[in-house]
């Protein structure tokens, strides 16, 4: 058989596994698996190729296009909200007084750009973004989970939504159990997406009250070091735990040692409430990584906009007009 034979061969298979998967009708409310398998058939394969790319050059990408999906779906849900720029007298969420330090918007962009070049108008930028997630994660040596499409983009991005819909990274279980409540991630949930922090950094500003406020529960060596990058000021930033790109279970590891970085990490062990996972989590990674996959897949179902409801955007910066 010649190259070009296998290669088509290759394709005509991948098409009727694709073609079997859309057959296979919808899996999660009005999402299905294999939704562009007519549309747009290589949108998932064009997803990964450019997320590989990315992550090869950047490694530090995986953990803020992780954060992009997560912090699309908590505000108006998994509608690429976060994508949107600011405008004219629209203060857009990604420019929210702190702006999160949200990375990976070019990412999207060079994603998004592939995908239209094949099938204008057919694939969401919030798809795009939750496949982008999941490779990220798996690239980073995740786990691999399904992920449901045909998720449709919101036109609304409003910097004050984040405030009540994210939670800020303070001690208070209570807190952060109620704002994951609100969109119907129970706290098993939140306890294995919190385990996102397994890839990734923070900046001073989201910590160092920390340092002062909470010797008891935050190991000695640890906090020396923190103390010393903090010199450096609000911008400086450390790694969540000792493997920043690489995603397992050792976030919780470091829990357990009372080495968690945010309050609200460290709260998730000194809380009677959450304790017990974050110890199961430590010491079973595959436990954690089955958690975590199931988490995703509720996260990325939140308040979807589909059928008629919102649009296909042909830029995830800007709302068509
Ligand atoms: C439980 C509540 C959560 C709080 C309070 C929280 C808070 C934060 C804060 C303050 C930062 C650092 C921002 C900075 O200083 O630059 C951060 C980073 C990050 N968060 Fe969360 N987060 C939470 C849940 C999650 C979830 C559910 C995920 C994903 C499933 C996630 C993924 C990430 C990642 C990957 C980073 C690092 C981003 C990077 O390195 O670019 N977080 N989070
Ligand atoms: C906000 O975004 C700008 C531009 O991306 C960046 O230079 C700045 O550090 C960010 N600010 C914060 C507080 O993350
Ligand atoms: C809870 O979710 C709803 C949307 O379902 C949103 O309008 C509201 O602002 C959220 N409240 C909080 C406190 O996050
Ligand atoms: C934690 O948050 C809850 C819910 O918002 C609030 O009622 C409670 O007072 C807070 N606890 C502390 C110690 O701040």
């Amino acid at each position: 058989m010649s190259a070009g034979q296998m290669k088509r061969g290759f394709v005509r298979l991948l098409i009727l596994v694709q073609v079997a998967a859309a057959l296979a009708g919808p899996v999660a409310g009005e999402l299905s698996m294999g939704y562009y398998g007519m549309t747009c058939p290589f949108a998932e394969y064009i997803v990964r190729n450019v997320v590989g790319e990315a992550l090869m050059k950047d490694p530090t990408l995986a953990g803020s296009l992780l954060r992009l999906h997560f912090h699309d779906c908590f505000v108006q849900g998994c509608d690429a909200s976060v994508l949107l720029d600011s405008a004219d007298g629209n203060t857009a969420e990604k420019d929210a007084p702190a702006n999160q330090s949200l990375r990976g918007f070019e990412v999207i962009d060079s994603i998004k750009e592939a995908v239209e070049a094949q099938c204008p108008g057919v694939v969401s930028c919030a798809d795009v973004l939750a496949l982008a997630a999941r490779d990220a994660v798996f690239m980073a040596r995740g786990p691999y989970y399904g992920v449901p499409l045909g998720r449709r983009d919101g036109t609304r991005s409003v910097a004050s939504d984040t405030f009540l819909a994210l939670p800020p990274p303070i001690n208070n279980v209570t807190l952060l159990i109620q704002i994951f409540a609100n969109v119907s991630l129970d706290v098993h949930d939140m306890v294995a997406l919190s385990g996102g922090h397994t890839l990734g950094i923070a900046h001073c500003a989201n910590f160092k009250a920390r340092l002062q406020a909470e010797t008891e529960t935050l190991d000695s060596s640890l906090a020396t070091s923190l103390g010393s990058v903090c010199q450096g000021g609000d911008s400086a930033t450390a790694p969540f735990d000792r493997t920043s790109t690489r995603f397992d279970a050792v976030y919780y590891r470091e829990l357990t040692s009372r080495r968690g970085l945010l309050s609200s990490d460290q709260a998730l062990f000194e809380s009677p409430e959450t304790r017990e996972m974050v110890s199961m989590f430590a010491m079973n990674p595959s436990y954690f990584f089955y958690a975590f996959q199931q988490g995703m897949y509720k996260m990325g179902q939140i308040n979807l906009k589909v059928g008629d409801e919102g649009e296909i955007r042909r830029t995830c910066r800007v709302i068509n007009s």
